[in-house]
């Protein structure tokens, strides 16, 4: 089969299109078919081997220890091992390989079964490649971490990226009242999806604003953590979804001596989250936004401008069969 490779870190050119073996389930596995897969911040630093944690957290310390990249992936299943309880060959699914030895740009992959779900029914195979990571971690980050509710104020900052898209229509559907943060040419795409109030960052700072957030999920994290803080409600959580340093070491003590509250979010794969996510798809509460869509043989393009950090929704890659 035909599959992405790289054997050492460094820039996308280290990824290359070369014929590999094609995977055997394990028997707790099912061979996923791929149609289509998405790109996520792991993959990306897995790729650069950058920040040097994400070696010591299992990517391999000199080398990378997984050598085809790709965690979210939709497909139809091919095989099942004999333990496998919940697919059976034909299934469409969709999930996340993140825990799981990654190896979605390719043609197949081996994945247990606890890393999928069905595939939502009303999405193609690229909108449900876009699901997986970026819906699961807005939900957690939400619904786990900061305990939304009904009716509250909410910001996400970074409203118009892969993260964003999803954390927008999430928190509508929780029935939030929703802000999103973005520049100005993703303004009407973040209004599109529902945001009751589009804050362009290029022309006002939301954290020297009057307005109050009962809850601020963030994507950017480019602030000190008091910044966040400030313009929390009284009882208001800040939930640091990109790596915040800041919030890391200071949120500990936030939380302990005030009545605000401040988490780093770490995302799990989660086969009950993946389903609470089909299950808001499919009653059309959310969709997938896709920026651009790429082919196997394009995937270090795809990364390329990924890495740029302003895709507007989320970037895809689509895998093509030309035998089997
Ligand atoms: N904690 C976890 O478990 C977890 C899991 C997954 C991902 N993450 C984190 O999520 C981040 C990647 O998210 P992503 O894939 O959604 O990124 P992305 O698709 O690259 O989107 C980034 C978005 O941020 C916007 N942006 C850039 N600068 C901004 C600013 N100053 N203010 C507001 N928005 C700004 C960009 O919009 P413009 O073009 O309009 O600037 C872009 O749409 C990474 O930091 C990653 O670590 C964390």
């Amino acid at each position: 089969m035909k599959g992405i490779v790289y054997t050492e870190y460094g820039p996308p050119d280290v990824l290359q299109l070369k014929e590999v073996e094609e995977p055997t389930p394990k028997d707790n596995e099912v061979l996923i078919r791929i149609h289509a897969a998405s790109i996520v911040w792991a993959n990306l630093a897995l790729v650069r081997g950058k920040p040097f944690l994400v070696r010591l957290a299992g990517g391999g310390l000199l080398n990378p220890k997984h050598k085809i990249p790709g965690g979210d992936v939709a497909g139809r299943v091919e095989s099942v091992g004999r333990n496998v309880k919940q697919f059976q060959p034909g299934d469409e699914v969709f999930g996340d390989l993140g825990d799981d030895g990654f190896g979605a740009f390719a043609e197949y992959v081996s994945a247990p079964e606890y890393a999928l779900a069905p595939k939502p029914a009303n999405m193609t195979w690229e909108e449900a490649a876009a699901v997986p990571q970026a819906a699961v971690t807005a939900l957690q980050g939400l619904r786990d971490k900061g305990q939304i509710q009904p009716g509250q104020r909410i910001l996400i900052n970074g409203a118009s990226g892969g993260n964003g898209t999803f954390a927008v229509q999430i928190a509508k559907s929780f029935g939030a009242k929703v802000a999103g943060v973005c520049s100005t040419r993703n303004v009407d795409l973040v209004r599109s999806i529902g945001a009751d109030q589009v804050i362009d960052y290029t022309q006002e700072d939301f954290t020297q604003s009057e307005q109050r957030y009962d809850l601020i999920f963030d994507i950017v994290a480019n602030r000190s953590v008091s910044d966040y803080v400030r313009v929390l409600s009284p009882k208001g959580v800040y939930v640091a979804c990109a790596f915040s340093a800041s919030a890391l070491f200071r949120g500990p003590l936030i939380s302990m001596t005030g009545s605000k509250k401040v988490v780093q979010l770490s995302h799990s794969v989660n086969q009950k989250d993946l389903v609470f996510m089909k299950e808001l798809i499919e009653a059309g509460k959310v969709k997938s936004v896709i920026d651009r869509r790429y082919p196997l043989s394009e995937v270090p393009e795809a990364f390329r401008y990924y890495g740029e950090g302003h895709a507007q929704g989320k970037v895809v890659i689509t895998v093509e069969h030309n035998t089997k």
